[in-house]
């Protein structure tokens, strides 16, 4: 069965990385749930996309030379919908206090945002935090950065973990020979012009982002691990209708 991955919250119905949005994926049952994390200037965990916070938030500058201080007084949400002003930044602490008062049960999929910035230390900053909580849901690891794998497979042999590419053969290659990887997140476009590689991949295939119904169609019909979507409700009723 291939699983419904709610990118970072639910993108295209609610202002990405936010709470509102993760609380959406939540509330629409998705099977897993991506969100993207980067490194405050102090080195606080900050659940953001962007390496510059511009696009998703009244403000400027990068994430990495603003305090956690000046990162919440941010308003995150009205770039979006003036409905979501009150929406901020937030740290992963509080999307994973809020997974574990949902007692959320799918997959919260950590894309560690190191492809932009090399953030050192963040590999480990995570999983110290992730023992704080007492989740119901299970983890996986992900990132664009190689290096960023390597760190996190020495520092955790359990958690399962992938590698994000668009099309990158070297790193296709990559997530199929690291035993410790489990797993590779290409781009939907590297997907279709690769069906039968797909098909037959070794390992679990989630690709990024499926939004249309003939993309989502074809991740069933390949038989994928899971995709990413940013339309989560209408994946889950698109996977039920399959
Ligand atoms: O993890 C899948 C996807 O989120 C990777 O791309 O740029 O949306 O983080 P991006
Ligand atoms: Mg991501």
């Amino acid at each position: 069965m291939t699983l419904i991955f709610a990118h970072r919250g639910s993108k295209g119905t609610h202002p990405e990385n936010t709470l509102a949005a993760f609380k959406e994926a939540v509330r629409v049952k998705a099977d897993g749930i991506e969100l993207d994390i980067q490194f405050s200037k102090d080195e606080d965990l900050m659940v953001i996309h962007d390496g510059d916070v511009k696009r998703t938030t009244n403000g400027e500058g990068l994430v990495k030379d603003l305090t956690l201080k000046e990162l919440k007084a941010l308003d995150a949400g009205s770039w979006f919908d003036k409905a979501y002003s009150e929406e901020k930044i937030p740290l992963f602490k509080e999307v994973l206090a809020l997974l574990e008062e949902e007692k959320y049960t799918g997959i919260l999929n950590i894309e560690i945002k190191t492809d932009e910035y090399d953030y050192m230390g963040i590999e480990s900053k995570i999983l110290e935090t992730l023992k704080e909580f007492d989740l119901s849901c299970d983890i996986l690891f992900s990132s664009f950065n190689t290096e960023t794998m390597e760190r996190v497979m020495a520092l955790d042999t359990t958690t399962p973990k992938a590698v994000i590419m668009d099309k990158s053969e070297r790193k296709i290659n990559f997530g199929k020979d690291q035993i410790a990887i489990g797993g590779i997140h290409p781009s939907i476009e590297w997907i279709k012009e690769n069906k039968e590689i797909a098909r037959e991949f070794p390992k679990a295939v989630r690709p990024w982002t499926a939004n249309t119904k003939e993309d989502m169609a074809l991740c069933f019909e390949l038989g994928l691990a899971a995709f990413h979507t940013d339309f989560p409700e209408r994946a889950m009723m698109e996977k039920d209708a399959f």
